[in-house]
């Protein structure tokens, strides 16, 4: 239970410029990718947020010397004296990246003892294509006791995933980058994150080719050197942050981002009336007419990114229609509309699909944080709704966003926190 709720005053439109953070789901690879290296690396633009505090408990805890200025957002990971390849419960059940140091403690040591993770409880989240990536490159690999224990010499081989899978081709990417051989993950994710993670193995020395298409091709080395590496935007903070610009129908200049990486929302937006321009690193998006009703289908990048189906479907709550949310990730990643109705929208959850009839207002209300981009949907709910609208379990936006508060406030939000 957290000790503080989140009270949003709302109704009034977000306006001015912002500015958007690194990425969460890039820093969560890429931090324990450090491990892997030989020598000091350090990288820039990492979010000061709870799951990269996590991390740095991990690591830690393995032996890394680990300094991050969050003044500066910078992380700067020496891991020549990790002795540890365990990763307990206590640590790995505080995010869901945990299962990365598989991959890298595997890749680094041969072996690797890592507790089942945590994070945002969506539907089942099993991690059978890990496994089966670490056993195609010959890693012995036992599920017991909610541990994974993974060892072996490790050889390139082909990978073929059944399912596009984000964490299994960040795993199996980390695992291969120091293994004998060429390694081919076949149906790769395409996300910016896996470019990203495929960028900075690149600038330790890794031979990693392909990261952005479904076939991604990683010749193993010896040795990976040190390297000074910045992460790229968030590209999910990004898509809230211009869906609460466009619920509130106010007027954000977003600065920092990659418009390329947010076109299936931008293309979602403007479906809907909303007006979107974009600059080199940055997106303008405001409202004067009103929303239309769109449908909205779940896919891997580039398609349209569950991680922001709640925020939209949050929006689409007060668009004129009837809009269709097709969840097809996730199994259960509409619970925050069950929260959103309590505030008056007019919702039917059927499975993994919600029919949203498009209301005139919604009312503050108490709700509930389920999971992080929930706790984004409610923020988005609030800023749009008339009254006081009381956030339950904020802890979870925390995970993901950095200063968010500070940054809806600078924009004109009534938004602050409250002692329980
Ligand atoms: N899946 C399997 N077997 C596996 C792995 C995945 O069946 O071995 C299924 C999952 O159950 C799901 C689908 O494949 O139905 C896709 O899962 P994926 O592995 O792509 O997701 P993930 O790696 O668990 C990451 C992000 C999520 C984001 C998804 C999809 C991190 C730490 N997490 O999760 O981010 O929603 O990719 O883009 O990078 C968030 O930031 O709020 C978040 C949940």
């Amino acid at each position: 239970m957290d000790n503080y709720k989140l009270l949003i005053n709302g109704g009034k439109p977000l306006i001015g410029e912002t500015f958007v953070s690194g990425g969460k789901n890039t820093s969560v690879a890429v931090i324990p990718a450090a491990l892997l290296s030989d020598d000091v690396c350090t990288i820039e633009n990492v979010p000061d947020i709870e799951d990269v505090r996590v991390l740095y408990d991990i690591l830690t805890m393995l032996g890394a010397k680990v300094d991050f200025d969050r003044q500066n957002r910078r992380m700067v990971i020496d891991p020549r004296e990790v002795n540890g390849t365990k990763v307990d419960h206590r640590y790995a059940s505080r995010m869901r990246a945990s299962y990365y140091l598989i991959g890298a403690l595997l890749g680094r040591f041969g072996e690797a003892e890592v507790a089942y993770p945590g994070g945002c409880a969506i539907g089942s989240r099993p991690f059978d294509l890990h496994i089966k990536g670490f056993q195609a490159l010959g890693a012995q690999v036992e599920d017991r006791s909610a541990v994974i224990s993974a060892k072996g010499k490790l050889v390139g081989a082909n990978v073929f995933f059944d399912r596009i899978t984000v964490g299994g081709t960040i795993n199996v990417m980390l695992a291969a980058a120091k293994a004998e051989g060429t390694t081919i993950l076949h149906n790769a994710a395409k996300e910016p994150h896996i470019v990203d993670l495929a960028n900075f193995l690149n600038s330790m020395g890794a031979k990693v080719k392909g990261a952005g298409t479904d076939t991604i091709r990683i010749r193993g080395v010896n040795r990976l050197h040190g390297s000074t590496y910045a992460v790229i935007p968030d590209q999910i903070e990004t898509g809230t942050l211009m869906i609460a610009a466009a619920a509130t129908r106010g007027d954000v200049t977003i600065r920092g981002c990659i418009p390329t990486h947010m076109e299936a929302l931008t293309a979602k937006l403007l479906e809907m009336g909303v007006l979107v321009s974009e600059l080199d690193d940055a997106i303008r998006v405001r409202t004067v007419g009103a929303h239309r009703a769109v449908n909205v289908k779940t896919q891997e990048y580039p398609g349209f990114p569950t991680d922001l189906q709640q925020p939209m479907s949050a929006m689409l709550c007060m668009a004129k229609g009837t809009s269709i949310i097709n969840e097809t990730i996730f199994e259960t990643r509409l619970k925050h509309l069950n929260e959103i109705a309590r505030m008056g929208a007019h919702v039917r959850i059927l499975d993994q699909t919600a029919i949203i009839d498009g209301v005139d207002e919604l009312y503050g209300a108490p709700v509930t944080c389920t999971d992080l981009r929930a706790g984004a949907a409610l923020v988005v709910a609030g800023l749009m709704a008339k009254g006081t609208t009381e956030i339950y379990e904020p802890s979870f936006i925390a995970r993901g966003y950095e200063h968010i508060e500070e940054k809806l406030r600078s924009l004109g939000a009534d938004i602050r926190r409250e002692s329980l």
